[in-house]
Order: C-alpha cells, then structure tokens, then sequence
C-alpha cells in the first residue's frame, strides 16, 4: 500500500486529487498551512471517501516540522500542491511569491533527499510556455520565455530545480503536470473552489458574482484575434485534472517527465459566460473593460502526450464542469 504525502491537499486541486487518490486504495497525508485553504475541506473528502487524511499544519518554510514529519513517516511519493498562485499578487509582492514558492520546495526537496523519499509529483502550469508564436501548446516547446508575472517564474525555476534534481541523483523520479485552466468541482457539490484569498481567475469571479458577492463581471478585453474577440483558454474539468495525476503515479521512473494536463479544446471567456447562464438559468451581469496586463489572446493544450504515455485523456466537457458548480453553489 503506498503511503503518499499530498502538500496543499485542503485546497482545489489537492482535495479533489485525494478523491481519486483513496479510489485507488493509496494512504494519504495531507500538508498544509491553511493560507488559502479550510480545515473543514477534510471533512468533506472524508464524506466523499469515506476515509479522511492524516493531517499536518505545517509550513514548507518551517524546516524543522518539515524534518519531523519525514522522520515520523515513511512517504513512498509526495504530490506537491503547495503554493500561492495569486497572479495579480505575486507583480505585487515577488518576494513573498519566490521565498513560499520556490523556498518552500527547496525545503520539500531537501527533507525528501534526507529520508529518502525520491518520488515527486510537481502541480506546474502552462503559464510556464510564457509567450508563444501558436495558441496550441506541446511539451517540446521552450519554457520560461516571456512570462509575465513571478508567480508563473516561480513555476518554471521549480521546473528547472526539479531537473537539476534529477541530474544530481539517478534514483529522483518526478512528473511535471502542466495544468491549462481548472474549473468545475466534484459532482456532489461538497468540495470546490473556494479561495480564502480575492480570486484573480475566471470561475471563481463568476461565482461570487452569481452570488452577488462582486457586483458584476470584468470582462478583460473583447478585441483579440479570437473567434468572438475575447479571450480563449483550456479549461479542464478539475476531476479530470485530478485523474492525470493518478495515472502519472504508475508511469513514474527515473528522470523528469513533463506532461499537459488539458482537454485539447479552446473555450471563449463569452462562451464560458454563456455555459454559466445556461447551466444557472439566469443572466450573468457583465461589462467588457480593458484587457489586463499579461494575457495572451489563445492558448490550449496539445494533450496528445499524456493521452500517448499516461492512458489519460480528459473526459468532461465546460458543460460538465458548470453542472458541477452550479451543485456546489446550492450547497453552499
Ligand atoms: C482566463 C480568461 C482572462 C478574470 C492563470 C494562470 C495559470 C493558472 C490559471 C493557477 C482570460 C479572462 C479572467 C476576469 C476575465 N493559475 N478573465 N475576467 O490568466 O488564463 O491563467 O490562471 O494555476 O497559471 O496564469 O486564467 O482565469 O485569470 O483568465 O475576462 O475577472 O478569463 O482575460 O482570458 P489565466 P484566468
């Protein structure tokens, strides 16, 4: 039975990876320092799963609970969460972005090397591709040009580290999961995304103006060379996105391997509003302003690597994913 340690497992991503995690019968710990994330989350995946996670509050900049942790448990694989992701925040304060972000794993990384635990499954993003001459964007393509904020640097150097990791020592195994756009939430409607912090992307905007919590939505620009004028991202269903990281688990050897995690499809921020709409039953008040600083017109995934060597492919359309957050929005 593989005992795994889940780093940022209270928030979106990490919570609903535990869910496919316990159907494959792994044991789950769970690190988290409760930023941007509810304790309450573990309740949820123990009513979901009918098994709850050990649990840890701790930081990855306190080393010494940290090495305590690793010394007190034996972790076949860590799947490394953990970060602040606030896009908007990290042009702000950078510091705080590279000392939590790329500190924070460089501490991971050490205590793992201390107890041998040589398995990592790092949670990237495709912010890490920068700017790029296509919309449609593959693995063999470079990183870490152009990108327009720290929060995204952080992802790429934490890439970088993660090789040089791997260089250093023949037995480090990692998977590097670039994700596109996550959205929706497990169909019950008990856990989703539900951000401590003001939220900088698309979905959760969109719920807490449906909820009337944000007057209504910005719209970031309708003049970009896309089908409707405004912006095109891949926004893949986060129980999806939480299967890719199961099946990564298997194909794990020694080495760095890099996959997108994304439906291959491109969806318009108006068409997005639309899907909402229709799935909610009423209008989504909305007013185009400029368009914010940093983004780019187009991008998707090319998943056709992940399809080829993890068996993965994402299942679930927008449509899926705005049932879903309709059934999380009247449990709340
Ligand atoms: C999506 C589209 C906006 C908000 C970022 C990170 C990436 C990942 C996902 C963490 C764009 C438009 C958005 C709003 C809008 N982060 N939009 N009004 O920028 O594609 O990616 O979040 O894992 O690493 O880079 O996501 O949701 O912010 O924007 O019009 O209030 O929605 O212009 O076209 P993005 P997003």
């Amino acid at each position: 039975m593989e005992r795994i340690l889940v780093t940022g497992g209270t928030g979106y991503i990490g919570s609903h990876t535990i869910i496919e995690l316990y159907k494959k019968g792994y044991e789950i710990d769970v690190l988290d320092n409760l930023f941007n994330s509810k304790i309450t989350v573990l309740d949820k995946i123990e009513e979901i799963a009918g098994k709850r996670p050990n649990f840890y509050e701790i930081d990855l900049l306190d080393m010494d609970k940290m090495d305590k942790l690793f010394e007190d448990n034996k972790y076949d694989l860590v799947i490394h969460f953990a970060g602040l992701k606030a896009v908007g925040e990290s042009v702000e304060k950078p510091l705080k972005y590279y000392e939590n972000n790329v500190g924070g794993t460089i501490n991971l990384l050490k205590c793992m090397q201390k107890h041998d635990v040589r398995k990592i499954i790092f949670s990237s993003s495709a912010t890490v591709y920068g700017e790029q001459p296509v919309a449609k964007l593959d693995e063999t393509m470079p990183t870490g040009l152009g990108i327009t904020n720290p929060y995204g640097e952080t992802k790429h150097v934490i890439e970088e580290i993660l090789k040089d990791v791997a260089e250093s020592d023949p037995k480090f195994e990692a998977v590097i999961l670039r994700y596109f756009n996550p959205v929706g939430n497990h169909p019950s409607g008990l856990i989703g995304e539900d951000p401590n912090d003001i939220p900088n992307n698309l979905m959760p905007i969109i719920m807490k103006v449906s909820r009337g919590e944000i007057k209504e939505l910005s719209v970031y620009g309708d003049d970009y060379p896309t089908s409707d004028g405004s912006g095109v991202r891949d926004f893949i269903h986060v129980v999806d996105l939480a299967k890719g990281h199961v099946a990564a688990i298997d194909k794990m050897k020694p080495g760095v391997l890099i996959y997108n995690l994304g439906t291959g499809k491109g969806t318009s921020v108006f068409e997005m509003i639309a899907a909402f709409e229709k799935a909610s039953g009423k209008k989504l008040p909305y007013k185009v302003v400029e368009r914010r600083a940093g983004d780019l017109a187009e991008i998707y995934a090319d998943p056709s690597k992940a399809e080829k060597e993890l068996g993965w492919k994402a299942e679930l359309t927008v449509e899926d994913a705005m049932r879903d957050t309709m059934s999380y929005l009247n449990s709340l």
